[in-house]
């Protein structure tokens, strides 16, 4: 078995810069590169996917395919060549399948197997085994599936005797994509229709993918509808750079007083905007150039520039389009005239890590007054540099690049414990910072 890396260990210090100058691209868009393997995988003949995001996660849904006798050839840099073998061409897996720390490959491959004819195991590492899986179990067994985990079903790893499963119609508690999308994926092997109303609207890339590969969906303001699928076919799939990774850049450049930056070729697909928002809302400077359609998502090059950003309150419904970017934004807010809130966001408690503690103990780490709300944070912005220091990354890869970019702004440098878990979803990312700084 290939050896582990272990994402907890190593220490990397960041220093100070004036400014992030030039031209980048970000490595293509996480959530996307999943539902490209997915599908390509339960399609009819060849997927070709361009802008494949070479981070861990998505080797954990890429090997996890391969266990299931999927031939994925990744033939180029960032190119895949998926082998498709149909809506009932899978085979059980030989051994216990693992997500890494990927709640999305966890959670959308309990949707699939969940109607696949044969048995199969999921775990993942320490801090996936953590989070909770209850809510995609109850309503999949609402359907019909045999699904029996740890902690009475609710944590990793979980076994699932998969069977024919009936559609729903469910309303979501939360907004959740990696919740819809698994039972989306279920429903295309559903008995019937499935419905799937969320309170709010998560992002829509499995809808939109859906819709490529010739699934029959419907999509009504926050409700979607699947109908069972005999065929799904393959097709070419370019994916644009993630907002998620260019959001760092974004508040990057926000926050150093001698940046120019354009950020080429990101997705801007509007349930995951949320980020430029809220920067603009805080007085960022932003054009959102060239807006074009690539492969059914949104296209555009990014133009930051140094702006002096100001605290304002962000309420949940605001943070949903931006939900991985609560750790940046809270960078941003510490470098924000006056007082920045954020509410409604309890999720952030388990993501990759509890994002609302490890946020507020690292700014603290490194001179910045911040305090914890149950469903949120305060954050008093400091004018100017702060001092710096040391902070772990827990492990989680968001956590990591987002104070990389506070030290940016900070007198003594940054160390980063735990610095190589970037490579989760952006495998490069620290070069990708030195080739912009200006030093
Ligand atoms: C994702 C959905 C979101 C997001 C995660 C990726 C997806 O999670 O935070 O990084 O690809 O569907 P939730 O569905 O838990 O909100």
């Amino acid at each position: 078995m290939a050896e582990k890396k272990d994402i907890f260990s190593g220490t990397l210090t960041l220093g100070p810069s004036k400014g992030l100058k030039g031209e980048i691209s970000v490595p293509g868009d996480k959530s996307i590169s999943h539902r490209s393997v997915i599908l390509g995988s339960i399609a009819e003949g060849i997927t070709e996917v361009d802008g494949f995001l070479e981070g861990e996660d998505n080797y954990s849904t890429m090997n996890a395919f391969r266990a299931m006798g999927i031939e994925i050839e990744h033939f180029a840099e960032y190119k895949l060549r998926i082998h498709g073998k149909g809506m009932n061409g899978l085979t059980e897996a030989e051994d216990i399948i693992d997500a890494g720390n990927s709640g999305t490959t966890t959670r959308l491959l309990t949707g699939l197997l969940s109607a696949q004819p044969f048995f199969s195991v999921i775990t993942g590492d320490a801090t996936l085994r953590r989070r909770p899986m209850k809510r995609v179990v109850d309503p999949l067994s609402k359907m019909g599936a045999s699904i029996t985990g740890r902690k009475n079903n609710s944590l990793l790893p979980i076994a699932i005797s998969g069977r024919q499963l009936n559609g729903i119609n469910y309303k979501t508690p939360i907004a959740s994509a990696q919740l819809k999308s698994a039972l989306l994926l279920a429903g295309l092997y559903a008995r019937g229709e499935t419905i799937i109303e969320e309170p709010e609207k998560s992002r829509d890339h499995t809808e939109r993918m859906f819709r490529l590969f010739g699934a029959d969906i419907k999509v009504i303001e926050n409700s979607v509808i699947v109908k069972s699928t005999n065929r799904l076919n393959g097709c070419k799939i370019k994916i644009p750079g993630d907002i998620s990774s260019a959001a760092f850049f974004m508040v990057g450049a926000s926050i150093t007083p001698e940046s120019e930056l354009l950020i080429k070729d990101v997705g801007v697909n509007p349930t995951r905007t949320g980020i430029i928002d809220i920067l603009k809302k805080m007085g960022g400077s932003f054009e959102v150039l060239n807006t074009r359609e690539v492969s059914g998502e949104p296209v555009s090059d990014i133009l930051v520039k140094s702006s002096s950003l100001k605290g304002i309150d962000i309420s949940g419904e605001e943070l949903l389009p931006a939900i991985d970017e609560f750790p940046i934004i809270c960078v941003a807010a510490a470098f924000a005239q006056g007082k920045t809130t954020v509410s409604g966001a309890k999720e952030l408690r388990v993501k990759e890590s509890d994002r609302i503690a490890v946020m507020a103990d690292s700014l603290r780490a490194v001179g910045i007054t911040a305090v914890e709300k149950e469903d949120g944070i305060i954050i008093e912005g400091a004018l100017g540099e702060i001092k710096g220091g040391e902070i772990k990354s827990h492990g989680d890869h968001r956590i990591a690049m987002a104070m990389a970019m506070a030290a940016l702004r900070s007198k003594n440098g940054i160390g980063v414990q735990g610095a190589a878990c970037v490579d989760v979803s952006f495998p490069g990312f620290y070069g990708h910072l030195d080739k912009v700084r200006v030093s």
